[in-house]
């Protein structure tokens, strides 16, 4: 992990509040694992702490990375203001990453990603690609409006979508898709990031497999595990005291390790 001042070299919006910014910066050098995320400082004094953003793509050659992120509250909007040439201050990578290494190539993985949980999983389906992983994309939106990145994603493999409003793909949340999908076949691994409600039911749908790992989102502080801000519940804890912490044991568990 290092921190480094970023240089923006592009920024545009994809969709209403979301955004796509490109950094460039040594920081690249440090990128490997997809799900990674940076904590980027909002340039604007009265905001002390950093904003945890997932990395979307690492181009190594460029040394540039792309963030996709959504406009909550000052932070994010101060971010959707900054223009090409405006820096930033970053630390990162953080965080564990998804685990691709337990896949080989001819195997099959599912990526989930629901709304703003879409971004890091697009890193994570180059690199299985690229690992020879035959890839399936279940990606869920609010509605049409919002979707984006959906030619990325076609791009690397099969691709199916849903929407909450019906107004792209199939009505209802990701969980219509993969019930429909395991009808018919059994993934190696799956991997998920979206809100919480579609992390439990991924991990329902896919209880007796091993390898389901799901990205959790925390509030943060620190982001490199000296505050305790970000803990999240284990399974079998009669105590209720033991936890894990989001931003240096995660944000990526595997299904069985934590209490959703
Ligand atoms: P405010 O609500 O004003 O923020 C107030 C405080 O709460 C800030 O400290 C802020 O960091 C914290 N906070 C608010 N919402 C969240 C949240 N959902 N998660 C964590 N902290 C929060 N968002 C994206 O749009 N794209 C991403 O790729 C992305 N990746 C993330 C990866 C991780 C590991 C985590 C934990 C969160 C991620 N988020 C992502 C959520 C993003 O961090 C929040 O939307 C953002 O911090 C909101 O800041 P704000 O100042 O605009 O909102
Ligand atoms: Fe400080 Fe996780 S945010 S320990």
């Amino acid at each position: 992990m290092k921190q480094e001042i970023m240089t923006i070299i592009s920024q545009h919006q994809l969709a209403p509040r979301i955004f796509q910014m490109t950094l460039t910066g040594d920081l690249v050098n440090e990128m490997e694992k997809p799900g990674q995320f940076i904590h980027i400082k909002v340039p604007r004094a009265d905001m002390l702490l950093r904003r945890p953003i997932s990395i979307n793509q690492i181009n190594k050659e460029s040394k540039t990375c792309t963030i996709i992120y959504r406009t909550e509250g000052d932070g994010t909007k101060v971010f959707s203001e900054l223009k090409t040439g405006d820096s930033l201050d970053v630390m990162g990578p953080l965080g564990n990453g998804f685990d691709v290494d337990c896949l080989s190539a001819g195997q099959k993985a599912y990526v989930i990603g629901g709304g703003i949980g879409i971004p890091p999983m697009y890193e994570l389906s180059k690199q299985l690609k690229q690992k020879g992983i035959e890839v399936v994309h279940f990606l869920g939106y609010a509605s049409k409006e919002v979707a984006y990145f959906q030619d990325e994603f076609i791009a690397l493999g099969d691709t199916r979508f849903a929407t909450d409003d019906g107004s792209f793909g199939v009505e209802g949340n990701v969980g219509n898709l993969l019930l429909e999908a395991v009808k018919n076949e059994q993934p190696d691994a799956v991997y998920a990031c979206g809100a919480n409600g579609m992390l439990k039911m991924v991990a329902q749908v896919f209880s007796d497999n091993p390898n389901v790992f799901l990205s959790l989102e925390q509030r943060m502080a620190c982001g490199m595990g000296a505050c305790y801000a970000c803990v999240c519940h284990v399974p079998d804890d009669e105590t209720g005291t033991k936890s894990v912490k989001v931003c240096d044991e995660g944000p990526i568990f595997r299904a069985s390790e934590v209490v959703l």
